[in-house]
């Protein structure tokens, strides 16, 4: 496989509404990213994916954005933003932005000027249909509930789609002009020093043609279907990302990451090959995992180690061949790991140290996403509203419909609301975790005393540390070869909890082996020179390997 400048590094996610305020807004913005930079390059970060920091109206939290060629006043300027790349640059590290492209904010003057002349220029942006019999054009029910089609005011039956909320009407790339301005777009950020881009929801630009009466069996009692079935049907999308790569990032060597869902199996050579549409896509194989064990949401389990192991498996000899996942625990839109994988009693440092060790060494780009280092937690909400979420308020919607009190809902959506990873950065003990000065726009997970950055740098035997050394590992020049580019491998099956796997190269094998349960477990298996362990330095270092509750061990076979 040709070696590609990005292959061995590590990336981080900064949620800017939540990472640090400096103005006492309540409100993260971009200088406090760049006040920053040195404690993310002291972690070993090499990559910065910011989430969306451009204008908009915030109905999906920036995910719908009104501006794509400027930075949303709450975050600061576009001056600001230069002032971060050239910063990063500096400590040689690299940005990339969020590119939002299946959707725009319905307070983007395009969209405005389509839904004021539906017949004109702009309403060919988008996906604008007449209804069938006074209904709908068709069935889709939209990812954050409802139908994915919205009346067009003052017209007698026209509907614009949006797969995701009403506020993010779909861009309609089937327009060569719609194409262009977004290429043009594409290449501002790269002019203004970006690396690359993470994609969003990018499975969901190419449609099935005509859309107007493309009906699925209901799903539901609703009687609609998820949107998401349409992807099935769609076809070409190939073209679009083909074009956007040749125009954009190839001529940048970029590192692009696609949020891509639901790909037929047979595709991902086309997405992630050598010579894919991009050079990585994220790893969601857990969430598929719980799907297939039929875990309905409103009643999912705890990860268990089997289910980690299945899907680890999977992604990583599916890729093998084709190339580089990256590698996620936590992101925007998922529940904190700790509390997704480890029960309450079981949530302790040296578990949440195991997790890191569990995910960094396979075969991929690791993320870790803010606060992941710390090994924050999730919060409690009492009330819906406060999480800020479109999503969460559907799913609470879909829980009281299915008869759960206000209680029982909040119980359900509380586990698994994206709110919990997006409240505010815990930076130190003061008030708001010294995230703001000001009232902070989610409050702060009350537990930011015991868990914070500034605690944790002062302490070596921290989450953080941890995460430091094991990067610190990784990168090793003794290792490095090995762990980017080994062959992966699951070394033993025949234990209860526990996940062993190895990264095996003509130079050496690498073992990565993890308990994940409190009980003690001696392995059939000889440890050699030990590199890491979550136990301190104190591993025993010949003879069976004995791992110790939650002890995650890295050794050289
Ligand atoms: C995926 C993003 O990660 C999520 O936060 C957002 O709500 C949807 N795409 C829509 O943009």
């Amino acid at each position: 496989m040709k070696k590609q400048w990005w292959h061995d590094k590590i990336c981080y996610q900064i949620y800017p509404k939540s990472f640090c305020d400096t103005t006492g807004s309540g409100i993260g913005d971009i200088n406090g990213i760049t006040e920053h930079l040195d404690y993310l390059r002291n972690l070993g970060v090499d990559i910065i994916w910011l989430s969306p920091c451009y204008p908009s109206p915030m109905a999906d939290q920036g995910y719908d954005i009104s501006d794509y060629r400027n930075i949303h006043p709450d975050f600061g300027t576009l001056e600001d933003f230069d002032r971060l790349v050239a910063e990063a640059k500096k400590r040689d590290m690299g940005i990339i932005m969020d590119l939002v492209v299946n959707h725009c904010s319905d307070e983007h003057p395009y969209f405005k000027e389509a839904m004021a002349h539906p017949d004109g220029k702009y309403g060919e942006y988008f996906y604008i249909e007449e209804g069938v019999d006074g209904k709908e054009p068709n069935n889709w029910r939209s990812y954050f509930g409802g139908s994915a089609w919205e009346k067009i005011p003052g017209t007698k039956n026209k509907y614009y789609l949006h797969m995701f909320h009403k506020k993010q009407p779909d861009i309609n790339w089937e327009n060569p002009a719609v194409r262009e301005e977004i290429y043009d777009m594409v290449n501002f950020w790269f002019d203004r020093g970006v690396v690359g881009f993470r994609i969003d929801a990018i499975i969901n630009i190419k449609k099935p043609h005509p859309l107007r009466g493309c009906n699925y069996p209901a799903d539901r009692e609703d009687g609609m279907a998820s949107c998401a079935k349409m992807t099935e049907d769609a076809v070409g999308i190939g073209d679009f990302l083909q074009e956007l790569k040749d125009r954009c990032f190839a001529p940048h060597q970029a590192f692009t990451v696609g949020e891509v869902c639901g790909q037929k199996e047979e595709d991902t050579i086309a997405y992630v090959g050598e010579d894919g549409y991009f050079s990585s896509m994220f790893d969601f194989e857990i969430n598929s995992e719980e799907a297939k064990d039929g875990f309905e949401w409103m009643n999912k389990h705890f990860i268990t180690p089997d289910m980690y192991r299945r899907a680890m498996e999977r992604t990583q000899k599916r890729m093998e061949p084709i190339g580089f996942i990256s590698t996620v625990l936590e992101n925007h839109d998922l529940p904190r790991i700790s509390s997704r994988i480890l029960r309450e009693a079981d949530r302790t440092d040296t578990a949440k140290k195991l997790l890191c060790v569990l995910y960094l060494y396979q075969k991929g780009i690791p993320f870790i996403y803010q606060g992941q280092e710390l090994g924050m937690d999730n919060t409690w909400f009492d009330d819906v509203d406060m999480m800020q979420d479109v999503s969460s308020q559907d799913e609470y919607r879909v829980c009281r419909e299915a008869g759960l009190s206000h209680e029982e809902a909040m119980q359900v959506v509380n586990r698994f609301s994206r709110a919990n990873t997006r409240t505010p950065f815990q930076w130190d003990d003061s008030v708001n975790g010294g995230f703001t000065t000001g009232t902070p726009w989610l409050p702060v997970n009350p537990n930011y005393k015991n868990i914070n950055a500034a605690e944790e740098v002062a302490n070596p035997d921290s989450v953080y540390h941890f995460y430091q050394k094991a990067i610190a590992l990784r990168k090793d020049p003794r290792f490095a070869e090995t762990f980017v580019y080994g062959v992966f491998g699951l070394v033993s099956q025949e234990y209860d909890n526990v996940i062993v796997y190895e990264r095996a190269d003509e130079k050496q094998r690498l073992v990565i082996a993890c308990n994940m349960q409190q009980a003690e477990v001696t392995l059939d298996m000889e440890v050699g020179e030990v590199l890491l362990s979550n136990y301190g330095e104190a591993h025993p270092t010949s003879g069976r390997l004995t791992l110790r509750g939650f002890e995650a061990v890295v050794f050289r076979a």
